[in-house]
């Protein structure tokens, strides 16, 4: 979602006459688009700022945008006071206005104000991945995980119409796009604000159906609102990709409830059936934290053990990190850091298992790869299959990039697959 609000701020520029240059020393504008989902993140952002600090009262505009802007506001001013422009994500849709003021000489140029009922909208979006095309089609967030920033820093739930959304989908297949991914913090949650009134999987099935398309993701979504509908435009629409990232943060329906994520355990592993249960086969992925306040061994024990059950494609394992603005940032019981540590590494060596177990299944089977890389010390393409599994193979073929192949599947990783080109 940041790669893509950069796209999007940067068509915001080039639209207004800016041009990229080849590095930040020779720009007369450098924003930096900022990350505070944990600490690491935004502790990030000044050790980069500091390397602009002779920048006072000189041509250059140093700007900072994103979730650390959102959080930290006005602060950021004292701390870096070379900064001249503070901008949240829920204030782009006026970064128009703040530029013209920063262009009128302004300093200390602010968009903070995350009381909006209204999504970011640009005639031009500059786009980095030639096969992919991103498209945001709902910002903000309603929930109130009690670990997460998200909801403090980009605002209230608001969704695009469908018509702009199709629109867009037109827009970039005639740009020679196939392949779009659909992005919001909970995607699932989509609520058409137009009178066409879609829900999340009406929605999926009309992007689908738009000439030219052929794959179809979406991502990220929150199980409380992951419909048997959606599985089941999956399993009737083939441009629909198989590939489902349903992060379940916790094992533990105790530890569910204290991170407020309004599902347990055995409704989590129901969603889990009903995609098990279709016709075509989907890869699974998730995002878990681990060392949440009060996590006993036993309840790290069940995360374990759903990793066990459910045999998920790919894990994304964060050590908690307590956040500003959040309710868990209070709660007693902190988890030490080495055993935050430990978890992790332990987690990660039981998900690498499986993975590598899981991807011999593979061997001798077919993919369609779409083509968006080349190892030339390796003489390999690389591309992804619907499932979103990355397949690096052989082939005689000249030049592959953007194009689907048929891959016969020949090696396996816990985390690619290898292969061979057959047609
Ligand atoms: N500490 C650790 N991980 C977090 N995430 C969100 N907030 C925190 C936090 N405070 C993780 C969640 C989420 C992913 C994007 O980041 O797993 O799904
Ligand atoms: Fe954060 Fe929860 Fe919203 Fe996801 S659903 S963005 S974890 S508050």
């Amino acid at each position: 979602m940041n790669a893509h609000d950069s796209e999007k701020v940067a068509g915001v520029l080039l639209a207004r006459g800016y041009r990229q240059v080849e590095s930040p020393d020779s720009a007369d504008m450098v924003l930096f688009n900022t990350c505070s989902i944990r600490e690491k993140a935004a502790q990030k952002v000044f050790t980069r700022l500091n390397d602009f600090r002779g920048q006072r009262g000189r041509n250059k505009v140093v700007g900072v945008l994103g979730c650390v802007a959102q959080q930290e506001g006005e602060r950021i001013f004292e701390r870096a006071p070379w900064v001249r422009m503070v901008c949240g994500s829920a204030s782009y849709r006026n970064l128009p206005e703040l530029l013209t003021e920063i262009e009128g000489g302004g300093t200390r140029v602010t968009g903070l104000n995350l009381d909006t009922d209204e999504t970011f909208e640009t005639e031009v979006t500059r786009r980095d991945n030639p096969f992919r095309a991103y498209l945001t089609i709902i910002e903000g967030c309603d929930y109130a995980c009690s670990y997460c920033v998200v909801p403090h820093t980009r605002g209230p739930q608001r969704s695009r119409t469908s018509a702009a959304i199709l629109n867009e989908v037109k827009h970039l297949v005639a740009g020679g796009f196939t392949e779009v991914q659909l992005l919001g913090q909970t995607v699932n949650s989509y609520r058409d604000p137009s009178a066409a009134q879609m829900n999340f999987s009406q929605l999926l099935r009309a992007v689908a159906a738009v000439p030219g398309i052929r794959r179809v993701r979406f991502t990220t979504s929150h199980p409380n609102d992951f419909t048997r509908e959606i599985v089941d435009a999956i399993d009737s629409v083939p441009a629909l990709c198989g590939h489902i990232h349903l992060p379940v943060q916790s094992g533990s329906s105790r530890i569910l409830k204290e991170m407020r994520r309004t599902y347990t355990r055995a409704e989590y592993l129901e969603r889990i059936s009903w995609i098990r249960a279709a016709q075509r086969e989907s890869s699974i992925t998730t995002d878990i934290i681990v060392g949440f306040p009060g996590e006993t061994d036993a309840e790290f024990t069940e995360t374990l053990s759903l990793l066990d059950g459910v045999k998920f494609d790919g894990v994304f394992a964060f050590k908690y990190s307590p956040r500003p603005n959040t309710s868990a940032k209070d709660m007693p019981d902190a988890i030490p850091e080495e055993v935050k540590s430990q978890r992790l590494a332990i987690l990660q060596q039981r998900q690498r298992e499986i993975q590598i177990s899981e991807n011999q299944k593979f061997l001798a089977s077919e993919f369609e790869v779409l083509v968006d890389g080349r190892h030339e010390s390796r003489g390999q393409w690389s591309g992804r299959t619907t499932s979103n599994r990355i397949v690096n193979f052989t082939s005689p073929a000249q030049n592959l990039l953007g194009q689907y192949c048929q891959v016969k599947i020949t090696g396996a990783g816990p985390n690619s697959l290898v292969g061979e080109h057959i047609a």
